[in-house]
C-alpha cells in the first residue's frame, strides 16, 4: 500500500481499490459465486516520510511521536469511524474532504479529513536539511509573484503567527499565480480550488513541547531549516 503518486504524496486508498488490489476482486466473491458485502477496508495512515528524530533539532523527536503518532493517526481513527457504513466509505480521502466541506451536517467528517490529509501534507512539507532556496523553476514564480524568496518567507511568517488560534499557513497556486494564505482550525485550501504547494502546521501541538508559547521561533526555524522547496515545486505539476 506504501506507494506514491505522482504528487510524491502516499495515496489513501478507497475501498474498492483496496479490494481490487489486494485480490483482484476474487474476494468479492463468496464460495456460493454470489457477490457479498464487502467489508469497508480503512483509510490508512501514511508512514512518515522520515524517522521520528529527523528534524530535530528544530522539531524533537517526543513532538513528532506525539503529533503523529497520537494527532494526525487519531484524526484518521475517528474518520475511519465516521465514514464506516456511509456514502463516503468508498471515496478517496480528497473526494471526502470536497464532498463534505461546507456542510453544516458533515462538519465531524469535513474536519477529521481536513486534518489527516492536512498532516500528510503537512510531514512532506518538511525534511532533514530543508530550508535554503528553491529550485529555479518555483524559485521564478515566487519572485514574480513576491519580489523576492525572502519575501514570500516573510509572508508565510506573518501568515502562521497572525493565524489567531489553530490553523495553518501555506503556499498554494490559485489559478496561475502564487499566493500565502492561512485556514483555521482544520481548513484547507483543498475545499477552496486552490492547489496547495507547502504547508506549516500551527496548531500549539505542532511546536509547544520544543518552543511552548513561541510560535514564531518555531516557524521562522521551519523556514530556514526544514522547509521541503523541492516538494513543493514538486507540486507546481
Ligand atoms: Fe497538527
Amino acid at each position: 500500500m506504501n506507494v506514491k503518486d505522482e504528487t510524491g504524496l502516499v495515496p489513501h486508498w478507497s475501498r474498492r481499490d483496496f479490494l481490487l488490489a489486494s485480490a483482484g476482486g476474487a474476494l468479492l466473491v463468496a464460495a456460493g459465486g454470489f457477490p457479498r458485502a464487502a467489508q469497508a477496508a480503512p483509510l490508512l495512515l501514511p508512514a512518515l516520510p522520515y524517522g521520528d528524530d529527523a528534524l530535530a533539532p528544530v522539531i524533537s523527536a517526543n513532538t513528532i511521536g506525539f503529533h503523529y503518532g497520537k494527532h494526525h493517526k487519531g484524526y484518521l481513527d475517528n474518520l475511519n469511524k465516521l465514514v464506516a457504513g456511509t456514502e463516503y466509505a468508498d471515496l478517496t480521502l480528497e473526494k471526502i474532504i470536497i464532498a463534505t466541506a461546507g456542510n453544516a451536517e458533515k462538519t465531524a467528517i469535513f474536519n477529521n479529513a481536513a486534518q489527516t490529509w492536512n498532516h500528510s501534507f503537512y510531514w512532506q512539507s518538511l525534511r532533514p536539511k530543508g530550508g535554503g532556496e528553491p529550485p529555479a523553476a518555483l524559485k521564478q514564480k515566487i519572485v514574480a509573484a513576491f519580489g523576492s524568496v525572502d519575501a514570500c518567507r516573510k509572508e508565510l511568517v506573518t501568515a502562521a503567527t497572525t493565524q489567531f488560534g489553530s490553523g495553518w499557513a501555506w503556499l498554494v497556486l490559485e489559478g496561475d499565480k502564487l499566493k500565502v494564505v492561512k485556514t483555521a482550525n482544520a481548513d484547507t485550501p483543498l475545499a477552496k480550488g486552490m492547489k496547495p504547494l507547502l504547508t506549516i502546521d500551527v496548531w500549539e501541538h505542532a511546536y509547544y513541547l520544543d518552543y511552548q508559547n513561541r510560535r514564531a521561533d518555531y516557524v521562522n526555524a521551519v523556514l530556514e531549516k526544514l522547509i521541503n522547496w523541492e516538494f513543493a515545486a514538486k507540486n507546481l505539476g
